[in-house]
């Protein structure tokens, strides 16, 4: 059966023009008909049904109400037992760890929402080896800090039954095993790219499931901090058996005058028992949701267990192209249809959008030529660690568009996916990197992965095979890179690849790259440029300047550095020199600064104090420092006028201070205390400076353009500490336990001007709809706990980071702090449509008379044939009424044995007086309840015991077998008894 081409529906009609009402056979029957492909019925709305549960589809996000617990790499019994025990831990299917069976007690382990960071939560340690990962205890070092487990327990419905449930994972740090149902599932190595696992032959529909997962950050990947934990998101997809591959959608764009010719590549796979026939139908919705376009294939079959790619092309007319200004958006729904059904539908957000790369003129986005103004950027931020809610990955990328931005590049790993949406959405350039820069199978699985899922982000320009790579550049790299460059090609194959390189410009396996990197080397790239004029060239990492936000005197002792800007920490060019160099050379096609946000770990240029990164424009809570007004001056048309230092300088009087100015004014004038330092031109690309005798008072700087005075800016020397000032980023946020808002809070004097040195330690109070849920401040050696209740206010700022719950209504947040003026605000929570998600699950107590209840037998009492037989991990589940007993008994059903974990109903149940009695089955349990504790004698039915033995009687030579008739092999001590003894205790949970 072959499928549709271009040609076969373009000569029907049903391409141009692309908007065709989807009600009946309509044009796409006609089309069918046309092609000479047999039709099957479509309903007549195909594309109405609702996100989430469309056509047998569900996504739903599963990182609410998980269970978590530090394990220890070293020591089994702290750690679940994982690898405790005389047998192998992965010697059979099931029952692989008590802490898998739905009978198992977590009571002790913390309850947490996704995503989350265990690093963060951990003290800060003095140890030098811990100094790139911001002395936070992980690694060999540490076992009783490195590994953590997630539980999370969940119903599955009875309709579930058939679908193919998997669970995915955004990304966990670093080694992650899965453990579903008791069942060991697998593990996946690698911090940051996203993986998932297909359970459903472990799944229980109509029943309750259990998900374990053990995270292990002992190993690393990076000279920064990197967070660990489930820090991304986790779904639940189910689906049917034929079904869109996971990112098996491509849409590739074709602008030309007045019209974009679409491709639509889209895989399908059949996890079913039999060859399907199946077609695929695309549609096409316009920004504003409208219909713009339909194709459909025709039917082809799918061998069981096998996939097929369905090509399609079709042409939009007048279509809304995605640039930095406008972020249209389209969405393609694909429908696949097979034995007649809508067997799946999945929805694709992309853009239509042309780039291109020029050598001697940069790049052109839509025709229009774009000096790529970025910043380099890790993943982590104040208060949460890498566990960032997508709220605030929107908020990063807000800020540094205020500044003028208008691409990132993630270095040095495969970013969170909200990321590239943020950037979809807000209009920002991504230049993608994969982590492992290697062709052995994990390297390419991470960067195919990375390809596949983020090739339909419009913002995404450019794939970066690695970071500072030594063997990128000799020979050996070139088999390595080009490996990795036919993924990019085959998975899309519309974007160039690059790599961010060390010591050396296009050479060795380099030259594998379409557009030629280079990290800092600025005259290296000249005269590279000059010698191949035909390959464009990118500043891929450029600056690394350090400065402390409010800081302008450098003192190690302290851990700060001053922040005007000239200090880089490897001799490399300075905000101002990069940006000169760059801004002068149209055949750049731009460049990233390293980096746009401090960040933890790498504490530059100073050590211990320092936890953290001093490279950002901006700090780790979102606060800029004073060279952020340069980019702003020099990177937006917004007028910027920024003096600089601030002006309290007790002692200093009548000594000389450098005051900067940062502005895109034409002229500036400078007062100090109403008389003028001086008017300077500013030169493009430049700062202004004047060494300015001290005096307290007020530096004044006026900034002029075309002669006329456009704005003023000045510092004032402030007052003492007096009050404290609130403002947020939002004046609302949703009810969805997921959005949050930044509270940003300011120690002012008691005339209201931010106090610029300051140690007020401020404590936040969070009360209605939201939660704290992490604080910062900015200083790059300040160790309290981000998980804590208070910050100390450092050069007059710290921050709260505030997260809604799932119920509408006003959040309150106080800021307070010994003899300041407490401030508070309120900020309302929407009422807001939760994502699609899994239900939180508790254990359900019965409750009522007699030994109705949970119960749990008491370690140990049962004797050493309880433990053996399993008996002691099982928890029973009972309801008395009257005379009757009803139950469950869950747990220890799995394993070598078979049976289901999720629970056995208690069958037979009686109560009589003292005396209880019931049957699971093929056990008989007998017992009495005494002093609130139920003693039982589990037998079990004498026909699954092992065929009993006499004993040897008679006389048995000094050496050698038994006389005939007893069977040697067996020692009866070690024989199970067909009775077992158990004593249950009431328990909680
Ligand atoms: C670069 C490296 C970055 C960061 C930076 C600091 O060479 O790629 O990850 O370490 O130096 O200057």
């Amino acid at each position: 059966m072959k499928t549709l081409s271009r040609r076969d529906l373009l000569k029907t009609g049903l391409l141009a023009p692309a908007a065709v009402a989807a009600s009946g056979m309509g044009p796409m029957g006609a089309a069918l008909e046309a092609a000479g492909v047999e039709s099957d019925p479509l309903p007549a709305k195909a594309t109405v049904n609702a996100p989430g549960s469309a056509a047998g589809r569900e996504r739903l996000l599963l990182d609410f109400g998980w269970r978590f617990h530090l394990g220890d790499a070293n020591d089994p019994a702290k750690d679940f037992a994982f690898g405790l025990g005389r047998s192998g831990t992965f010697q059979k299917t099931g029952n692989f760890l008590s802490a898998g069976s739905i009978a198992f007690d977590d009571g002790d382990w913390r309850t947490i929402d996704l995503p989350h960071d265990w690093a963060i939560e951990l003290p800060f340690q003095n140890d030098p080896a811990l100094a790139s990962k911001g002395f936070y205890p992980l690694g060999r070092n540490y076992p009783a800090t490195s590994v953590g487990w997630y539980r999370r327990v969940f119903d599955l419905s009875a309709a579930d039954a058939g679908k193919r449930i998997t669970i995915e994972f955004d990304g966990s740090y670093r080694e992650t095993m899965v453990v579903f149902n008791g069942f060991y599932i697998g593990r996946h190595s690698g911090g940051y790219d996203p993986f998932s696992f297909d359970v459903t032959d472990f799944a229980t529909p109509g029943a309750t499931n259990v998900l374990l997962v053990r995270v292990d950050a002992t190993s690393s990947d990076g000279w920064f901090y990197e967070g660990a934990g489930i820090y991304r998101h986790v779904w639940l997809t189910k689906t049917n058996p034929v079904r869109v591959k996971q990112w098996g959608t491509f849409v590739t764009s074709e602008v030309r005058p007045g019209e974009a010719a679409l491709s639509i590549r889209t895989e399908v796979e059949n996890h079913g028992t039999d060859t399907q026939q199946a077609r695929v139908i695309s549609t096409i919705l316009d920004p504003s949701g409208k219909e713009v376009g339909k194709v459909v294939t025709a039917l082809s079959s799918i061998p069981e267990g096998g996939a097929q790619t369905y090509k399609q092309e079709t042409v939009l007319r007048r279509p809304l192209l995605w640039s930095l200004e406008e972020r249209n958006l389209y969405k393609l729904v694909t429908e696949v249809r097979a034995g007649g059904d809508l067997v799946d539908r999945y929805e694709t957000t992309f853009g239509i959008r042309e780039v291109k790369l020029d050598a001697e003129q940069g790049l052109f986005l839509n025709g229009k030529s774009i000096k790529l103004r970025g910043t380099c950027n890790h993943q982590d931020h104040a208060g949460v660690g890498a566990a960032l809610p997508d709220a605030v990955q929107y908020y990063r990328v807000r800020k540094l568009q205020e500044m003028g931005c208008n691409s990132l590049r993630t270095s040095h790993n495969p970013p969170t996916a909200e990321l590239l949406d943020a950037c979809d959405e807000l209009g920002m350039l991504v230049f993608d990197e994969t982590r492992m820069m290697s062709s052995n199978p994990e390297g390419l699985s991470q960067f195919t992965n990375l390809v596949r899922r983020d090739r339909n982000h419009p913002s995404v320009f450019m794939w970066s095979m690695g970071n500072e790579e030594g063997q990128a550049n000799i020979d050996r790299g070139k088999p390595i890179l080009a490996a990795m460059k036919a993924v990019a090609t085959e998975h899309d194959g519309s974007r160039p690849v690059s790599i961010a390189p060390t010591r050396g410009i296009g050479v060795g396996g380099l030259v594998e790259c379409d557009v030629i990197g280079y990290n800092y080397m600025d005259p290296g790239a000249e005269a590279y440029h000059k010698a191949h004029p035909e390959k464009p060239v990118i500043g891929t990492e450029t600056v690394s300047a350090v400065g402390t936000r409010g800081i302008y005197v450098t003192d190690a002792s302290k851990g700060y550095v001053d922040s005007y800007d000239p200090y880089t920490t490897t001799g490399r060019a300075s905000a101002e020199g990069w940006w000169r160099f760059c801004d002068a050379r149209p055949w750049l096609v731009g460049g990233f600064v390293w980096t746009g946000f401090d960040y933890r770990g790498e504490p530059s240029p100073n050590d211990w104090p320092n936890i953290g990164s001093q490279y950002g424009i901006i700090d780790t809570c979102g606060f800029p420092k004073d060279t952020f007004y340069y980019y702003q001056s020099w990177w937006t048309a917004k007028p910027v006028l920024h003096v600089f230092p601030h002006w309290n300088w007790p002692g200093m009087e009548g000594k000389e201070i450098a005051v900067w100015v940062h502005s895109n004014m034409d002229k500036v004038e400078l007062f100090l205390n109403g008389t003028s330092l001086g008017a300077q031109e500013m030169k493009k690309d430049s700062h202004l400076a004047w060494n300015v005798k001290y005096a307290p008072g007020v530096i004044e700087a006026r900034g002029f353009k075309a002669e006329k005075l456009v704005m003023t800016a000045k510092r004032e020397t402030t007052g003492p500490s007096a009050k404290l000032a609130m403002s947020a980023d939002r004046e609302n946020v949703f009810a969805d336990g997921e959005d949050v808002a930044m509270f940003a809070v300011a120690v002012h004097d008691a005339q209201g001007r931010v106090a610029p040195i300051t140690e007020n330690e401020v404590t936040f109070r969070v009360s209605g709809a939201g939660k704290l849920i992490g604080t910062g401040n900015g200083d790059p050696t300040n160790q309290e706990p981000d998980k804590g209740t208070s910050r100390k206010a450092f050069s007059g700022l710290c921050m709260a980071l505030v997260q809604s719950n799932k119920s509408a209504g006003s959040i309150t947040v106080e800021a307070t702090s010994p003899g300041l003026e407490t401030a508070s605000m309120a900020i309302e929570a929407k009422p807001a449509t939760l994502r699609p998600q899994v239900a939180v699950w508790e254990r359900e107590v019965p409750t009522g008379a007699g030994i109705t209840g949970l119960w749990r037998p008491v370690p140990g009492a049962g004797g050493r044939f309880a433990s053996l037989a399993g008996d002691d991990g099982t928890l029973y589940i009972l309801r008395q009424n009257g005379a009757e007993l009803q139950g469950t008994v869950a747990g220890g059903g799995g394993g070598i044995a078979g049976g289901n974990d999720a629970g056995a109903p208690i069958e037979e149940g009686k109560v009589d007086g003292s005396g209880v009695s019931f049957k699971v089955g093929t056990s008989s349990y007998l017992g009495t309840v005494k002093n609130g504790r139920i003693e039982l004698q589990r037998t079990t039915d004498p026909r699954l015991q092992m065929p009993s033995v006499a004993e040897p009687t008679g006389p048995r030579p000094a050496i050698g077998p038994p006389p005939d008739g007893s069977d040697p092999s067996r020692n009866p001590s070690l024989r199970l008894p067909p009775t077992i003894s158990l004593v249950l205790q009431r328990v909680k949970r």
